[in-house]
């Protein structure tokens, strides 16, 4: 075992560097870096939370997809070092998942917020911290910058607009339309009815109409909800197969009115936090490539529909645009 050290700064270099991609550490070796990692954490928690989730990115490049799994869930969720990163209210909420899924909107609030459980604690604050600069957290952060910007640009004149999945709707208090009033209707679309009260508490007031709607509402009666000049959903696909998510987008495609946009975001097999959400938070999203975006729509009229995709710049979400053309 030439790679591994009891002197935890040597392993973490070792990962920090790239072990070659050739090396297969064993789950024994994976458990025993993690353990150096877990000392390193008395003197830095940062340092060793850095090393921690090169590792798991590394470990998951490298096994198959079943592999990693069992190693997520019997090597590194049990660990030491995963039980003290979800000291965190973010990682101990996906990890406990009291809605039943991670990824609820009171989680995706902490992300936004950046919320601190005890500021004079200055070691948990320190891993809380770390854990809302990770990539995922700031891509989550600018997503809701982008959808709130999608808002405000719209160029119809007091468009109709409909966020699907708007857990509590974060992307409305950025928005100058929103607090303008300046839309003929907003309807925010959610399967949890305590995220619409929240809705209908903070936005109501703007004129933002609740709708309480599950996926499979919206596939089996699209034109009930009406058309719209831009449909946006955000925190949804990474839960959604591609059969799903293609009859999805179908579905909005066929609400949008002309020159409508329908806007969806999705976790991206770059990103290099899955290991640590999935080794550590539980949290196991489906990710997609550009080229499976665009598949979502590959059963739609080319003639009628533009079709886009962008990958943000740390390569964390991929952006799918579909825009209707003017008839
Ligand atoms: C990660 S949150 C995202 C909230 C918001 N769009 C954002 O980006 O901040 C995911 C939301 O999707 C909703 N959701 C999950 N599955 C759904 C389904 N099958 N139908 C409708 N809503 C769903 C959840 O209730 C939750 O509010």
């Amino acid at each position: 075992m030439k790679w591994y050290t009891r002197d935890s700064s040597f392993a973490a270099r070792i990962v920090m560097n790239k072990t070659p991609a050739s090396t297969i550490l064993s789950p024994e070796e994976i458990k025993r870096t993690t353990d150096a990692f877990f000392a390193e954490s008395e003197k830095s928690v940062e340092r060793s939370l850095d090393s921690f989730i090169a590792l798991q990115s590394m470990v998951r490049g490298q096994r198959s997809k079943s592999d990693w799994e069992t190693i997520a869930r019997l090597v590194l969720q049990p660990h030491a070092l995963s039980q003290l990163a979800r000291r965190s209210a973010l990682s101990n909420r996906a990890f406990s998942k009291p809605r039943g899924y991670a990824g609820d909107a009171v989680m995706i609030d902490l992300i936004y917020d950046q919320t601190l459980t005890d500021p004079s604690n200055a070691r948990l604050s320190e891993l809380e911290n770390w854990q809302y600069q990770t990539l995922a957290c700031r891509a989550v952060r600018t997503r809701r910058m982008v959808t709130a910007a999608a808002i405000d640009g719209l160029t119809a004149n007091t468009p109709r607009i409909m966020s699907f999945a708007c857990g509590h709707l974060r992307e409305a208090e950025l928005s100058r339309r929103v607090a303008e009033h300046d839309f003929s209707e907003f309807i925010a679309a959610d399967q949890d009815p305590e995220s619409l009260s929240y809705v209908e508490r903070v936005f109501g007031k703007y004129g933002v109409s609740t709708r309480c709607a599950t996926v499979g509402q919206a596939i089996r009666e699209p034109a009930t909800f009406g058309t719209f000049d831009l449909i946006y959903a955000t925190g949804l696909y990474d839960y959604l197969s591609q059969d799903t998510a293609s009859s999805l987008t179908g579905a909005f495609c066929s609400m949008l009115r002309p020159g409508g946009k329908v806007i969806v975001v999705n976790f991206a097999p770059t990103l290099s936090d899955a290991g640590w959400m999935e080794g550590v938070m539980d949290w196991w999203l489906i990710y997609r490539s550009p080229e499976e975006m665009h598949q979502l729509v590959s059963h739609q009229d080319p003639d009628l529909f533009d079709v886009e995709t962008m990958v943000d710049g740390p390569g964390a979400l991929v952006y799918l645009t579909v825009t209707k053309n003017r008839e």
